[in-house]
C-alpha cells in the first residue's frame, strides 16, 4: 500500500493508546506500540503490522536508543502513556510528585527530542501529538501534580511548534476531557457512556494525522458534553 504510514504510539497497552492503535491498523498503517508491560496486548499478537517494544518513557537513555537503533522511517508519532495519581496536595508525596512528572513531562520531553532527531536525520516533516489534559489548563484540586505534568506538556508543545517553523515538524497538542479508560474510572468509578470514548478521541487524532502540511491545530480541547461541564 503506498500511503502507509508508519506510527509509533506509546502507551498501547490500554485505554486510548490501545484504541488508537486498533484505529490505525484498520486503516491499514504500521504500528510501533511502546508501554512498560512487557507483554504486547494479546489482540496484536497475530497482527503482522504491529510491533511492540516495553520501554519507559521516563528513561532518556531507552527513548534515545530506539529512534537510534530502528531502521524503520516514522511518519508520525502519538505519545499518548501517562499516568494519574488522584490524590491532593496534602496526600500528594515527594515521590508522587517526581513520579508523575518524570512520566508526563519528562517522557514527553524524551520522545520529542529523540522523535525530532528521527524525524531530522531522515529528512523527514513528521508529526508528533501528545495527550495533554483539560486539568493542565484548568488545575486541579484532585490532582495537582497531574494538573502540572501537562501544563507543563502544554508550554512545552507550543515551544516546540516555534521552532518546527524551521523544521516543518508539526506539534499538536490534544486535551481531553474524560474519556472512559480505567484511569477515567479511578477518578468516577459510575463512568459510562456518558463520557468521551476511547473511540471518539482515536477517530479524531486519526484525523488531525491526515491534515495538510500547511494546517496546524496549535491546541485541541475537547469535553465531554455535558459531563465535564458538571464535574471539574
Ligand atoms: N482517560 C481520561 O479521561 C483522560 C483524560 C485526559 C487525558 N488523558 C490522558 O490520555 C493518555 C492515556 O490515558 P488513558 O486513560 O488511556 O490511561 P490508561 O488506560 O491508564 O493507559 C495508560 C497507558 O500508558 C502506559 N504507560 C504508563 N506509564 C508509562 C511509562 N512510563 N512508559 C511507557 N508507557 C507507560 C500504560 O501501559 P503500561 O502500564 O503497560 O506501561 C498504558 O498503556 C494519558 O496521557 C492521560 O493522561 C486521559
Amino acid at each position: 500500500m503506498n500511503n502507509q504510514k508508519n506510527i509509533v504510539i506509546t502507551g498501547v497497552t490500554k485505554g486510548i493508546g490501545l484504541e488508537l492503535a486498533k484505529t490505525f491498523l484498520e486503516k491499514g498503517d504500521r504500528v510501533f506500540g511502546i508501554a512498560r508491560s512487557t507483554e504486547m496486548p494479546e489482540e496484536f499478537k497475530s497482527d503482522e503490522n504491529f510491533t511492540y517494544w516495553s520501554l519507559h518513557i521516563d528513561s532518556p537513555q531507552a527513548v534515545e536508543q530506539l529512534f537510534a537503533d530502528s531502521k524503520i522511517k516514522f511518519d508520525l508519532i502519538i505519545n499518548c502513556a501517562g499516568i494519574l495519581k488522584l490524590k491532593n496536595l496534602d496526600s500528594t508525596s515527594v515521590e508522587d510528585w517526581k513520579e508523575t512528572m518524570e512520566v508526563n513531562t519528562s517522557g514527553s520531553f524524551h520522545i520529542a527530542k529523540y522523535g525530532t532527531s528521527h524525524f531530522l536525520k531522515n529528512n523527514k516533516k513528521g508529526m508528533i501529538i501528545f495527550i495533554g489534559s483539560r486539568w493542565g489548563r484548568s488545575g486541579s484540586a484532585k490532582a495537582p501534580a497531574y494538573a502540572a505534568s501537562k501544563s507543563a506538556l502544554r508550554a512545552l508543545v507550543k515551544s516546540f511548534q516555534q521552532e518546527g517553523i524551521i523544521s516543518g515538524i508539526r506539534y499538536i497538542l490534544l486535551s481531553p476531557g474524560s474519556v472512559l479508560t480505567e484511569m477515567s474510572l479511578s477518578v468516577d468509578k459510575d463512568l459510562t457512556d456518558n463520557i468521551l470514548q476511547t473511540h471518539d478521541i482515536a477517530e479524531l487524532i486519526a484525523y488531525l494525522s491526515n491534515t495538510p502540511d500547511r494546517m496546524i491545530f496549535d491546541e485541541i480541547s475537547v469535553k465531554a458534553f455535558p459531563y465535564d461541564f458538571k464535574n471539574d
